[in-house]
C-alpha cells in the first residue's frame, strides 16, 4: 500500500474523514479495472471515496496486527470493486432507486414471510406459482430460509452450509432461484437470504483442506491440539444447544484436534481473526446481493468474534466486523440491507443498530425478539406489566433502522428479557419464567398451550420454548377436544398475537403456516437427522389441501388467513404504521391492557390489546394523554366507530380482544 501507514494510527473521528491517500489507493486499485469514474460510475466512486477512510479504519482494528493483514487490504478494495462491476445495470438503477427513496425498508406497505420452500412447496421451480398466494395474502417480501449445499441430516435447517454458491438439489438449481428472484422483481416482491456468517459445515471444502492437514485452512477454523486452551474457553462460554450439543469443542479424529463448534458439532465456527476468512465472506456476501437479494439476512452475528474468558458473544469486535461489512455493502451494493439475527439480550440487541458515529450504521434490521418474548410473557400471564417494563429500552432504537417483528420464527422462544425488568413489575423472575416455561410446554395447570422445552440447560434449568403459533394458542388441544369455543378462542388469540406484532413498527414476518393455523407436526420425530431438534415441531410441511381451505368460508384456515389479510391490508393502508419512530405507549389504566400510539403529523392510531381472559374496560383516560383529544375514534379492525366518553367511562374489550382506533 503505497505511502499507508501499516497500522491506524488517529482518532475514531478522522476516522470518518477524507484521507488523500486512501484516495489515491482506491485510484491506484480503479486504474486495474474498467470502471468511468467520471461518467456512469461516478455515484459508485463518491460512495468509495467516502467510505474507504472507515472501512481501512474498521479492518485495522481487527487486523493491524495480522502477518497478512496489509496485503489483504487491497485484496478486500478488489473485491469490492468486483462485486459493483458484476452488479447487473438494473441492479444499479434500482441501487439509486432505492438511495433517492431512502430508508426504503421503514415503509409500512412491506410485510413478509419466511419459509422453507422444500416444506413449503416442494422446491424453487415450484415457488413462482405460489407468489398468487402471496399476494392474496398482501405478502411482498420473502425470508427463503437456507437453500445453499448443507449435508443432509447434518443439516441445521440447512444452517451448515457446505457450499456458499451452490443452491442444494433438494430445492433445485440456481438458475431456479435466479428465475424465481426475477419473478419477484416482476411482482415488486423483495427477497430476503440468509448468510451464515459465523460457521460453515464440516464438509464445506476449507474444512475439509483443513481435516486433510491443510495449514492454511486450519486458520480458517478455530483448532487446538489439546484441551488447555478448549478449557479455557468452555470455562467462560455458555452452551447452545447443551442437550443435543454440549460444550463448544468437537475432537476430529481426522487432523486430531479440537474443533470450535458452538453451535451442532457438524457446525465449525469460521475464525475472524483471519483476514482472509473475513475476505471470502465478504465476497459471498456479494454472491448473495448480485443474485438481487434485498435484505441479507445475517446468521448469528452476536458469535463471530470470540476471545479467550469471554462468553464470545457481543464482543465489540464482532460489531467492529458487521460495521465493516456495512461500510462495505454500502459502497458496492447499496441497495442490499441487512439484517442482524441476534437474539441476545435487550440491551445487547441495539447494539447492533450501531453505536457513536456508526448508530445506524451497523445493521438496518434486527429482530425485536425482546417484544416477540413479551407477547408470549403478557398471553401466558394475562398481564402486560413486564411488556411494559422493558419498553424504555426497545424504544432506544435508532431511527434510520427498523424492527423485523414476529410472533414465530423457525426457532424457539428465549425468555430473553432481563430479569429486573420481570422484578420491576413485582415477580420473582425464577418463578415468572418457570411459570411461563410451564404454561407453554401444557404442564401448568389449565393451559390451554401444547409446546414443549428446547435447550434445557440441566445445570442452569434454562430453557427455551418450541410449538407452532396455533399449538401455543391452544388450538391443538381445542381441536382435540373438539371443543368449539376453545377453537374460537384459540383464533382469536392467533389474530391478537399478530396485530400485536404488525402495528407496533417494523416489517412484520409471519412464519409459514402460522396464516392457516398449522398445529404441531411430530413427524420430526421418526427422522434421525431432526429427532434430537425440536424445533421442527413447528416447521411444518404444507398440505395444499389444507392451505386451500382458505377459500371456503367458515373453516378455521380461512378465519386466520383472512384475519390476518385483513391486518396486513389495514397496514399498508396507515401511513403512521411506517417505522418513523413515532411510538408512544399508552399509560397502563389496565393491566391486561397493551396500548400504544403511532403518531404522522396530525394523523393517530391507539392500537389496545387485550391480553385477558375477561373483558376489560379501558378509561377514556387513555387516549387523552398524547396531545389534543379526538371527540371520534373508528376502529378500523371491528368497523366501528367510538365517541371518546368521559375519564370514568370505558371501551369495552372482549377477550382477547384488540382495536385499531384511529382519531377522526
Ligand atoms: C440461527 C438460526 C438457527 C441456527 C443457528 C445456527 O440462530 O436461526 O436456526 O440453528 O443460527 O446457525
Amino acid at each position: 500500500m503505497p505511502g499507508l501507514p501499516l497500522f491506524w494510527r488517529g482518532n475514531e473521528g478522522e476516522a470518518i474523514m477524507y484521507n488523500p491517500q486512501i484516495h489515491k489507493l482506491i485510484n491506484a486499485c480503479l486504474q486495474k479495472k474498467d470502471i468511468d469514474i467520471a461518467g456512469k460510475d461516478n455515484l459508485f466512486y463518491t460512495r468509495m471515496v467516502a467510505n474507504t477512510t472507515a472501512i481501512y479504519y474498521l479492518y485495522n482494528q481487527l487486523y493491524q496486527h495480522h502477518p497478512h493483514g496489509k496485503p489483504l487490504f487491497i485484496v478486500l478494495i478488489d473485491t469490492i470493486i468486483d462485486a459493483y462491476i458484476k452488479r447487473t445495470t438494473a441492479q444499479k438503477e434500482l441501487d439509486n432507486d432505492k438511495e433517492i427513496q431512502g430508508n426504503w425498508f421503514l415503509s409500512n406497505d412491506i410485510a413478509g414471510m419466511s419459509l422453507y420452500v422444500d416444506r413449503f412447496c416442494g422446491d424453487l421451480k415450484s415457488m413462482p406459482e405460489k407468489l398468487a398466494y402471496f399476494k392474496k395474502l398482501g405478502v411482498n417480501f420473502l425470508h427463503l430460509m437456507p437453500v445453499m449445499q448443507s449435508p443432509e441430516g447434518e443439516s441445521d435447517g440447512g444452517y451448515a452450509v457446505s457450499d456458499f454458491r451452490k443452491v442444494d438439489e433438494r430445492f433445485g438449481t440456481m438458475a431456479d432461484l435466479k428465475k424465481l428472484q426475477q419473478q419477484m422483481k416482476k411482482e415488486k416482491m423483495y427477497l430476503m437470504i440468509d448468510i451464515v456468517l459465523n460457521h460453515t459445515s464440516h464438509y464445506h471444502e476449507w474444512a475439509k483442506k483443513a481435516k486433510a492437514g491443510d495449514k492454511k485452512y486450519q486458520d480458517y477454523f478455530y483448532m487446538f491440539p489439546d484441551r488447555n486452551l478448549p478449557d479455557q474457553y468452555d470455562a467462560a462460554m455458555p452452551e447452545i444447544f447443551p442437550e443435543s450439543s454440549p460444550g463448544n469443542f468437537t475432537w476430529n479424529e481426522e487432523c486430531r484436534q479440537w474443533v470450535m463448534t458452538v453451535f451442532h458439532s457438524y457446525q465449525w465456527d469460521l475464525n475472524y481473526t483471519n483476514p482472509a476468512v473475513f475476505v471470502d465472506m465478504l465476497d459471498n456476501i456479494f454472491f448473495y446481493a448480485n443474485l438481487g437479494v434485498d435484505i441479507l439476512r445475517i446468521d448469528a452475528p452476536a458469535f463471530v468474534w470470540k476471545q479467550v474468558g469471554t462468553t464470545c458473544q457481543n464482543l465489540p469486535l464482532a460489531h467492529t466486523l458487521l460495521r465493516l461489512i456495512k461500510q462495505c455493502v454500502q459502497v458496492a451494493t447499496p441497495g442490499m440491507a441487512l439484517l442482524g439475527e441476534a437474539i441476545v439480550a435487550p440491551k445487547e440487541i441495539m447494539k447492533y443498530f450501531g453505536t457513536g458515529l456508526y448508530t445506524s450504521r451497523e445493521c438496518d434490521f434486527a429482530y425485536n425478539a425482546t417484544h416477540m418474548a413479551l407477547q408470549w410473557d403478557a398471553l401466558a400471564t394475562g398481564d402486560t406489566k413486564v411488556m411494559l417494563a422493558a419498553q424504555h429500552e426497545i424504544l432506544q432504537k435508532p431511527f434510520g433502522t427498523t424492527w423485523i417483528t414476529y410472533t414465530r420464527c423457525h426457532d424457539d422462544i428465549g425468555l430473553g428479557y432481563d430479569d429486573y425488568m420481570i422484578q420491576h413489575a413485582g415477580y420473582n423472575p425464577y418463578h415468572h419464567r418457570k411459570f411461563i416455561k410451564d404454561y407453554y410446554s401444557g404442564v401448568a395447570e389449565g393451559s390451554p398451550a401444547i409446546g414443549a422445552l428446547f435447550s434445557v440447560n440441566p445445570k442452569t434449568q434454562d430453557a427455551r420454548i418450541s410449538g407452532s403459533l396455533a399449538s401455543l394458542c391452544g388450538l391443538e388441544k381445542a381441536l382435540n377436544e373438539n371443543n368449539t369455543p376453545a377453537i374460537e378462542l384459540s383464533i382469536k388469540k392467533i389474530l391478537l398475537m399478530q396485530a400485536h406484532s404488525f402495528f407496533i413498527g417494523g416489517v412484520p414476518m409471519l412464519f409459514y403456516g402460522d396464516e392457516c393455523g398449522y398445529t404441531n407436526d411430530y413427524s420430526y420425530l421418526q427422522d434421525p437427522g431432526k429427532s434430537y431438534d425440536n424445533r421442527w415441531m413447528h416447521r411444518p410441511i404444507i398440505s395444499w389441501d389444507k392451505n386451500n381451505r382458505i377459500d371456503e368460508a367458515g373453516t378455521i384456515e380461512a378465519t386466520i388467513f383472512s384475519g390476518t389479510q385483513k391486518l396486513i391490508a389495514l397496514r399498508k393502508q396507515l401511513p403512521m404504521v411506517a417505522d418513523h419512530k413515532n411510538l408512544t405507549w399508552l399509560s397502563p389504566f389496565n393491566v391486561h391492557v397493551a396500548g400504544y400510539l403511532r403518531t404522522l403529523d396530525d394523523a393517530k392510531l391507539y392500537c389496545v390489546f387485550n391480553f385477558g381472559k375477561e373483558t376489560a374496560y379501558l378509561s377514556y383516560a387513555a387516549f387523552k394523554q398524547h396531545g389534543p383529544t379526538a371527540h371520534e375514534l373508528y376502529d378500523h379492525w371491528n368497523d366501528k366507530t367510538y365517541t371518546v366518553g368521559f375519564d370514568n367511562e370505558h371501551l369495552i374489550l372482549e377477550p382477547y380482544g384488540f382495536c385499531l382506533l384511529e382519531q377522526r
